[in-house]
């Protein structure tokens, strides 16, 4: 009774120059050959079938969502209007889901991730569904923060066991709030995985954030037309999950999990969890490297040679060529800030 809801409407530009507007983060093959997407779907071959797979996007990236998803039956691409953060986007497929699996448990992914172990993630999101089913809990994923980083949520937890009670969820805090979270030892990051019944999801919402969920239904009553959706969904709040419903919730479990995982947020995350050459390089694409020591080759469609060069990031793209030295690597932002400028 499992489905998988796989939540792929971001944007981002961080890997500029591979990434554009209408081709975010999800669409790249960053890390490994595939992209992040085709990876999140294909982690679930064997064990949830595709017609209980479902991808949320918005309109504009929808054709290409399909089409890199042959698998997938087309009906299972759900598609937003515009995007308005990840409430409105899980609501959406909430009701469009009950009407055809309305007993089931559904777990929430996101496109944009790398995950390591894909055997253990599926042990971990096994156990998640257990409890969801049995417990009736929301049942989130913690990962062991390593640094205060201001860009997850954290999760507070308490007792021992492999699925442990959450105190407390807190989004994106600031700095001084996250170290100490680093130091208490029962924080976890929140890995922007979700478990629940679509029942209890119903529950949470309709009690934490009945803004995000009330107009959708009163679509749905109406007959769930799709040339109507626009004018309903503009009148949702943009807001992220997390904050509509994981901070207020209060039946809310953690699963520490066991596997590698990174939300890929840069070039250098990019690159940590890949295998490099003798020298430490990473190469994607065909490269010939003389002398090249810790540096990172994203080719294109051309040979990228290199020689006598050390801790460089160099990305190849249709249009554009990124040379960046590896430590400067958070300055993408600002050549994409400067290009957007200068129009
Ligand atoms: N369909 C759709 N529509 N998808 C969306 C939308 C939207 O409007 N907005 C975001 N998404 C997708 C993204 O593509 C991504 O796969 C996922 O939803 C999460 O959105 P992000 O925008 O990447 O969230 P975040 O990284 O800031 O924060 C979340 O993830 C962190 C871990 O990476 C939160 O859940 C944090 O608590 C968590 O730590
Ligand atoms: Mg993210």
């Amino acid at each position: 009774s499992l489905v998988a809801v796989v939540m792929a409407g971001g944007r981002g530009t961080r890997f500029w120059p591979r990434s554009r507007n209408a081709r975010p983060k999800q669409f790249l093959s960053i890390v490994g050959t595939e992209t992040l997407l085709h990876q999140t779907v294909r982690r679930l071959d064997g064990h949830v079938s595709p017609d209980r797979i479902f991808v949320v996007t918005t309109e504009d990236l929808a054709a290409e969502t399909r089409r890199m998803l042959p698998e997938l039956p087309a009906g299972n691409v759900i598609v937003e209007p515009e995007g308005r953060n990840t409430a409105p986007c899980l609501a959406l497929a909430l009701v469009e889901i009950e009407r055809k699996f309305p007993h089931a448990v559904m777990a929430v992914l996101s496109a944009d991730h790398w995950i390591g172990d894909r055997e253990i993630f599926l042990e971990d999101l096994d156990l998640a569904v257990k409890h969801a089913a049995w417990e009736r809990e929301l049942v989130t994923f913690g990962i062991k923060p390593t640094y205060p980083e201001t860009g997850y949520g954290y999760i507070e937890s308490e007792g021992h066991g492999p699925v442990l009670k959450v105190k407390a969820f807190r989004e994106k805090p600031p700095v001084e709030v996250a170290l100490q979270y680093l130091e208490s030892g029962r924080h976890y990051w929140n890995a922007g995985m979700f478990v629940w019944t679509l029942a209890d999801f119903r529950e949470g919402l309709h009690k934490h954030a009945p803004e995000v969920l009330a107009p959708l239904d009163a679509w749905v009553k109406a007959g769930a037309d799709p040339a109507a959706l626009m004018a309903t969904y503009r009148q949702l709040p943009k807001v992220a999950i997390d904050v509509a419903l994981m901070e207020k919730a209060e039946t809310v479990a953690v699963v520490p999990t066991r596997f590698r995982w990174s939300d890929v947020g840069s070039w250098p995350a990019a690159i940590e969890f890949q295998e490099t050459d003798s020298e430490g390089n990473v190469s994607q694409g065909e490269t010939l490297l003389l002398d090249t020591r810790n540096s990172a080759f994203f080719g294109g469609k051309r040979l990228i040679a290199a020689s006598g060069v050390d801790d460089l990031i160099v990305v190849d793209a249709d249009d554009a060529l990124l040379i960046c030295r590896r430590d400067r690597a958070q300055t993408v932002k600002q050549i994409v800030e400067r290009l957007k400028a200068e129009g």
